[in-house]
C-alpha cells in the first residue's frame, strides 16, 4: 500500500488554475502579449518565472524587458492573482478532496503538499485545510521547477518517505512529467489528451477517492 500522497494544488485542491490564466491573461494584454487556454496549458505547474519567461517567449519579447523590468512583470502578474484569492474560502475547496483527505489521515496515510506556489500556505490556511497536511514543500527550497522531480522529492522527504511508497496527484503536464520523474505513482486529473494515455486520469476530483487510489496503485512498480 501506498504511505504519502503528494498533492498538488492549483487546479487539484481548489479551482486558482483558473486565476493563474486570468493574472497572465491580463498582464499578456497589458504588454501585448495575448494568450489563450491552449497556450495555458504550458503553464500550469510551471513556476511563477519560469511562467514569464514562457509568456515573453510566446510573444517574442525576451529581448524587450530588462531584468528589473522583468521582475516588474512577476510581481505585478503576482498582485493580480493575490487579489483574486482573497475571497476563497473552505466552499471553494474542489468535490470530493475534504473526504479524501479525511479518508487518509484516517488511515494513517502521509500528506504533503508539492506546489510550486509560494502562495500555498496562504490557500490552505484560506481553505481551512492545514491542519490535514503533514508538511508543505516550499518551493523556494528547490532547484528545478516542475517538470523536475524536486518539489515531489522533497514533498516525500519532508514527510519522512521515499516517492516510491506515494502517490502524486495533479493536474498539469509538466506535474504529471515531475512525479513519473521522482518514482512516485501519477494521477492525473483533467483529459487524457493533455496529460497523457498511459496513466489513470479522472476527470475531476470528485472521482479522486481513498477507493480509487488503492484501486490505481501498483505494489511493485
Ligand atoms: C503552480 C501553478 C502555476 C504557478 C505556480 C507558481 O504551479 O500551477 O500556474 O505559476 O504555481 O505560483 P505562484 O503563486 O508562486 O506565482
Ligand atoms: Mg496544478
Amino acid at each position: 500500500m501506498f504511505k504519502g500522497v503528494l498533492f498538488d494544488l492549483d487546479g487539484v485542491i481548489t479551482d486558482t488554475a483558473e486565476f493563474h490564466y486570468r493574472a497572465w491573461k491580463k498582464l499578456g494584454d497589458e504588454i501585448g502579449i495575448p494568450l489563450d487556454r491552449s497556450f495555458n496549458e504550458q503553464l500550469k505547474g510551471v513556476s511563477r518565472e519560469d511562467s514569464l519567461t514562457l509568456l515573453l517567449a510566446h510573444g517574442k519579447k525576451e529581448e524587450q524587458f530588462s531584468k528589473t523590468e522583468f521582475l516588474e512583470l512577476a510581481k505585478r502578474k503576482n498582485e493580480y492573482y493575490l487579489e483574486m484569492i482573497q475571497s476563497i474560502t473552505p466552499k471553494d475547496v474542489f468535490p470530493g478532496i475534504l473526504e479524501l483527505l479525511k479518508d487518509l489521515r484516517a488511515n494513517n496515510i502521509k500528506i504533503s503538499l508539492a506546489s510550486a506556489s509560494k502562495n500555498g500556505p496562504f490557500l490552505l490556511a484560506k481553505m481551512g485545510l492545514e491542519s490535514y497536511f503533514d508538511a508543505i514543500a516550499d518551493p523556494a527550497k528547490v532547484a528545478n521547477g516542475k517538470p523536475a522531480p524536486d518539489i515531489f522529492l522533497l514533498a516525500a522527504k519532508e514527510i519522512g518517505l521515499t516517492p516510491r511508497d506515494c502517490i502524486g496527484i495533479e493536474d498539469a503536464k509538466a506535474g504529471i512529467a515531475a512525479i513519473i520523474a521522482s518514482g512516485a505513482q501519477p494521477i492525473g486529473v483533467g483529459r487524457s489528451e493533455d496529460l497523457g494515455e498511459d496513466i489513470p486520469i479522472v476527470p475531476d476530483t470528485a472521482s479522486l477517492t481513498f477507493d480509487y487510489l488503492k484501486k490505481t496503485w501498483q505494489p511493485n512498480a
